[in-house]
């Protein structure tokens, strides 16, 4: 168990990894496990009492306008967030999950050496890593692109590096923010269904403004405003069932 740093002196976060292969007992069988997480960037609350648990295969979209704490939930699954407080348990390894960030971060080097290295830095020898590095490539539409420097690319298609870079990395989780958002059209269907296919035997938690690629997506949609949870629920009742008036307000506000 290690904790890391509290915000303000208050609750320390906790983050328990149990060994691998322990074996998951009745109610503690989450991959993930948030209790009354509360995330503060000096007098900004980002998240505030947050409660909730991630099973294995679940499909979760994070939806909200925006500053209502979507990336700050995927850092805080992701053990990126030092200023949290509250209780969090995984029982993902961080060699386990992938995160695609809301803006993807280039290295000054080829495309191919950009995706190359996440598989290196994971333990797969350079030439191999390389190779996949290639085949993720082809399955964004990028295999012309090796070789180019990553930095000159645009931000659609360094999103579709970062995408590449995901996948290469085959992890057991997926934390996806706003993946398609700076694609256009064609590309934002692509990527979609390499989703689609990429979240079968996998857990995937994506944040996302557009609700058609979370009905399409997600088993379950989690609703956030001022970084509060307001609504949580599988995705048939979102979409069809009654809602909590600000949840309801912004989906009429989204569609319209
Ligand atoms: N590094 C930071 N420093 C200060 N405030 C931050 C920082 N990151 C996030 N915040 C604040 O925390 C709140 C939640 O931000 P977050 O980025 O999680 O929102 P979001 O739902 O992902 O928004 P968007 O739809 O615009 O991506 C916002 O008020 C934001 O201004
Ligand atoms: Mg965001």
């Amino acid at each position: 168990m290690s904790s890391l740093r509290p915000s303000g002196g208050a609750r320390p976060l906790l983050r328990v990894v149990p060994p691998p292969g322990a074996e998951a007992t009745e109610g503690d069988s989450a991959l993930f496990a948030l209790h009354d997480i509360d995330v503060r960037y000096g007098r900004v609350p980002a998240l505030t009492h947050v409660t909730l648990s991630i099973h294995a295969g679940e499909r979760v979209a994070l939806i909200g306008a925006n500053g209502s704490g979507k990336s700050t939930l995927l850092r805080v699954l992701h053990g990126l967030a030092p200023h949290a407080a509250g209780a969090f348990a995984t029982r993902v390894p961080p060699q386990g999950q992938a995160m695609l960030f809301q803006r993807p971060h280039m290295l000054r080097m080829s495309v191919r050496n950009n995706v190359a290295l996440a598989l290196w830095l994971h333990g797969v020898r350079w030439r191999k890593a390389q190779q996949d590095a290639v085949a993720a490539l082809g399955q964004v539409g990028l295999a012309g692109e090796a070789g180019r420097n990553a930095r000159t690319l645009s931000g659609g298609q360094q999103q579709r590096v970062a995408l590449a870079r995901a996948w290469a990395l085959k992890p057991a989780v997926l934390l996806l923010d706003e993946p398609t958002a700076s694609l256009d059209p064609t590309a934002k269907r692509e990527v979609e269904a390499l989703i689609a296919d990429a979240a079968h035997g996998r857990t995937l938690v994506f944040a996302s403004h557009n609700l058609g690629q979370v009905k399409r997506l997600a088993s379950r949609v989690i609703y956030l405003e001022h970084g509060r949870v307001l609504a949580d629920l599988p995705v048939q009742d979102f979409f069809n069932g009654p809602l909590p008036e600000e949840a309801r307000q912004f989906v009429k506000g989204e569609l319209a």
